[in-house]
């Protein structure tokens, strides 16, 4: 039974592939903007309520297309779902009998990976399909796998599908070769219910990791360690339902505080957790751009007549600069005096927007997995198109700052993680409408 009070959709690609944003620049951005829950936070906390013998309320849900798509896998499961209201989620996954996710839900989002740790720890045994998500360049698996192996599971992949399966999951050492986010996750999901004890060394150190593990021990896990290197995990027998809040999302936040900076304005964003946020300030203040730190908020705000200074980033894992992040900066880079080198240090192919950004009138040369910005005085608005998730919210940047019209295609791709960003962003002044053609050959509905 899937029983939805408030009506959340999920876009169709052929959909909602017609609808873009019309943003006129120039504005200055003002007042105060409330950030939602995290993303890859509540994509992964979904999932893992799988792992509970009773219901779950999960609180600060944001309000995107990736999490449409995730309730309505796990209702299409037989899991029972109530929004009690906007951002917080019943989910009862009593009913569920199946391990089995097929490709049509999966090869809309990443994070459906997360299905592969969360049945794992519950059934003994996971057939999820390959996950898609943003095209950044290759996206392996072979962590979350390997990692699966060591508590005794067999992996195979066979016509696009991953089959795994324990007889006895049992904890165990494992040790990863590069520090992944999805596969740091996937085994706490795992082990969490093994027999014994799981000692995951080189884990990633992400907020949303620690929200994974928050959220497990809250239903009776025994995690200890996540945020650091090391994560020890001693398995339970079993874990009952509970209610938990998702902490607010750091790379939505962050896009924020650049929003305001770009456009020179003055800005209050609230709901923030501010340490998670010091790479992205540490960066900004580098920059020229004042950030005020707040218990649970920032001001971000620019002084008449500061120039943007150029600087140097490379992206790494928390808590270096987010490569999440990578792109909003470099929008602002590309309004700053002299010249910036942006290093992207997680995946292969994140500067897609730099073609875009240029039709804007940006100056930029990208040489494999470093990028060259020579600042320009101004930008200048024009017909792009969201290429993925993040680089679709540079150009929203870009055009906020923008002389003129900018007029953004595919934008399903920023709608996947950003609530109402259009709502947000003209609650702040700015000129940005959401224009629809042709609606009535297309139904988004779930
Ligand atoms: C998560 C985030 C994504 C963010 C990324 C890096 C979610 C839903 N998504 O993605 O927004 O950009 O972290 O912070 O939380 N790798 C392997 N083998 C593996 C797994 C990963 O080689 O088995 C490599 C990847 O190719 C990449 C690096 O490790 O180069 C980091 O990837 P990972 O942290 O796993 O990213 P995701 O969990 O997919």
């Amino acid at each position: 039974m899937h029983r939805l009070c408030y009506n959340i959709e999920v876009p169709k690609k052929e959909s909602v592939a017609l609808e873009k944003f019309l943003i006129t620049g120039g504005v200055k951005l003002k007042g105060e903007v409330t950030i939602s829950g995290a993303k890859n936070a509540a994509v992964a906390i979904l999932p893992a309520t799988l792992l509970a013998d009773g219901p779950c309320v999960i609180e600060n849900v944001p309000n995107i297309s990736d999490i449409a798509v995730i309730t309505r896998i796990l209702s299409d499961m037989g899991a029972e779902i109530r929004y009690l209201d906007k951002t917080t989620i019943e989910i009862n996954t009593a009913g569920v009998a199946s391990h089995i996710v097929p490709y049509e839900m999966t090869k809309q989002l990443r994070a459906s990976s997360y299905f592969m740790g969360a049945m794992l720890g519950r059934f003994g045994k996971a057939k999820v399909s390959l996950p898609g998500g943003c095209d950044l360049g290759a996206r392996p698996i072979d962590q979350h796998l390997k990692g699966f192996s060591c508590l005794g599971a067999d992996c195979t992949i066979e016509h696009g599908m991953v089959n795994i399966e324990a007889r006895n999951l049992t904890g165990s050492q494992v040790y990863f070769d590069c520090n992944s986010v999805g596969a740091t996750i996937n085994v706490m999901m795992a082990a969490v219910k093994a027999s014994g004890l799981t000692v995951i060394e080189n884990a990633a150190k992400e907020p949303h990791v620690v929200d994974m593990a928050n959220f497990l021990n809250s239903m009776g896990a025994d995690i200890m360690g996540a945020g650091t290197d090391v994560i020890k995990i001693r398995g339970v027998g079993r874990l009952r339902g509970a209610c938990y809040s998702v902490i607010p999302d750091q790379i939505e936040a962050g896009t924020y505080m650049v929003a305001a900076a770009i456009t020179r304005g003055d800005v209050l964003i609230r709901n923030v957790i501010p340490k998670h946020l010091e790479p992205i300030i540490t960066k900004l203040e580098r920059i020229g751009v004042c950030v005020d730190q707040f218990d649970e908020s920032v001001r971000v705000w620019v002084p008449d007549r500061r120039k943007f200074e150029c600087t140097s980033i490379k992206t790494m894992a928390h808590p270096g600069f987010p490569t999440d992040m990578q792109p909003q900066i470099a929008a602002l880079l590309c309004l700053a005096e002299g010249t910036s080198i942006i290093t992207e240090g997680i995946f292969d192919n994140r500067f897609k927007y730099a073609d875009e950004l240029m039709r804007m009138g940006a100056d930029i040369s990208v040489d494999g997995k470093v990028a060259v910005i020579q600042g320009v005085e101004a930008l200048t608005g024009a017909p792009v198109r969201a290429t993925d998730l993040r680089a679709g919210a540079a150009l929203v940047l870009a055009g906020l700052a923008a002389r003129g019209c900018t007029e953004i295609e595919d934008i399903y791709h920023i709608q996947r993680g950003y609530e109402d960003m259009e709502g947000k962003l003209r609650g702040l002044g700015a000129r940005i409408a959401l224009k629809r053609s042709a609606v009535s050959m297309v139904s988004s509905a779930v």
